[in-house]
């Protein structure tokens, strides 16, 4: 059966090759691989109704901005891998058109895990590899896997952070054996009352495991790119850490778990805001050396901006492209440790 000879060595070349370019300096990664039900809720928000054109208007609009000279992948989702812009040209060759690598979200998202009350696996293993194939073929050269976390009473449990662990790893190595880069993404989620300090114990501990997972599978951590959650205080604690605070105990984690040879990692956002997002990311890269290049994988601190620009008017399209292009130059700079509060003043 096809698929079924696994091979021993993959072109690592080409995957670290791949990898560097995703986090090359001043460029990162676009989220734009929300699931149907996640864009229908960001479209609800802006009064636009979630039909496939009003999706395929959209992605079309951000593809075609300026602001993708910053961006140096965009994480697609199924039905946009597929879609083919308003004048017939496929997206796909939009993104590639602009520089920029086409990445597939290829995980099926999350279901409650039995016996671990208020927990969540993510699933999508079964036939991955045969999908991985297909979607090689059309364009897609890294891929993204999302594993979520919450912190509670009593949680994670051990059982919720190995479990997930596990199938970034199996996943990871479906992705090389397909001479695909893989996004290993553990977000550890910032809702919740809890401290900062609780945030860093909670990534320490998914980060570690997922390491230890990544080597019992036999991943070539040269061909991987990390989307990890900064270290933050929760949503709902009373006391959110400034950022200097964020910048100092994210670094901290990561060098305690991340080897150094990890090409690259791109934070995504999680619930931050626009400003947050830049500005921490400026802070950790302003106290290099790293190990990594550290970057950017955003989807609402991209997106928020362009989305209430838009508001899905064809007369707002300029002003939409313009908003994302802010943003990711923000991020641009930000990802070199260059960014000024100032700049974001300048363009308002
Ligand atoms: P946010 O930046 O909105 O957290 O999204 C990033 C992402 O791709 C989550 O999987």
């Amino acid at each position: 059966m096809a698929g079924f000879e696994r091979r021993m060595d993959v072109n690592l070349a080409e995957l670290n090759r791949v990898a560097n370019a995703m986090v090359a300096p001043g460029r990162g990664v676009l989220a734009a691989d929300e699931s149907a039900g996640t864009i229908k809720k960001r479209f609800e928000a802006i009064g636009v109704e979630c039909t496939e054109e009003n999706r395929r208007d959209y992605r079309e609009l951000l593809f075609r901005s300026k602001g993708m000279s910053n961006i140096s992948g965009v994480i697609l989702f199924d039905e946009t891998i597929r879609q083919a812009a308003k004048d017939g040209t496929p997206l796909v060759k939009i993104v590639e058109g602009a520089g920029t690598l086409p990445g597939i979200k290829v995980d099926k998202g999350t279901k409650p895990l039995p016996f671990c009350p208020g927990e969540v696996v993510t699933e999508g293993l079964d036939g991955l590899g045969e999908r991985l194939a297909e979607y090689r073929g059309l364009g897609a050269k890294f891929a993204k896997w999302r594993a979520v976390i919450d912190i509670g009473a009593g949680i994670p449990s051990y059982a919720c952070v190995n479990a997930n662990a596990h199938a970034l790893a199996r996943y990871a190595a479906l992705c090389q054996d397909e001479d695909i880069v893989p996004i290993v993404e553990p977000e550890v989620l910032m809702d919740g009352d809890h401290d900062i300090d609780r945030c860093a114990e909670v990534t320490e501990f998914v980060l570690k495991t997922v390491y230890e997972q990544l080597y019992y599978a036999r991943v070539k951590l040269e061909g991987t790119v990390l989307k990890p959650n900064m270290v933050v205080s929760g949503k709902k604690s009373g006391k959110q850490a400034p950022v200097q605070e964020v910048a100092e105990k994210t670094l901290r984690v990561l060098k305690e778990c991340v080897p150094a040879a990890v090409p690259g990692i791109a934070f995504l956002s999680g619930g931050q805001s626009d400003l947050d997002a830049t500005a921490r990311l400026d802070a950790m890269n302003r106290m290099g050396p790293l190990p990594w290049k550290l970057s950017f994988s955003y989807s609402r601190a991209l997106q928020a901006a362009p989305q209430k620009a838009w508001a899905g008017k064809a007369e707002n399209v300029a002003a939409a492209q313009a908003a994302f292009a802010h943003r990711a130059h923000m991020n641009s700079l930000a990802s070199r440790g260059e960014w000024k509060p100032e700049l974001e003043k300048a363009a308002a």
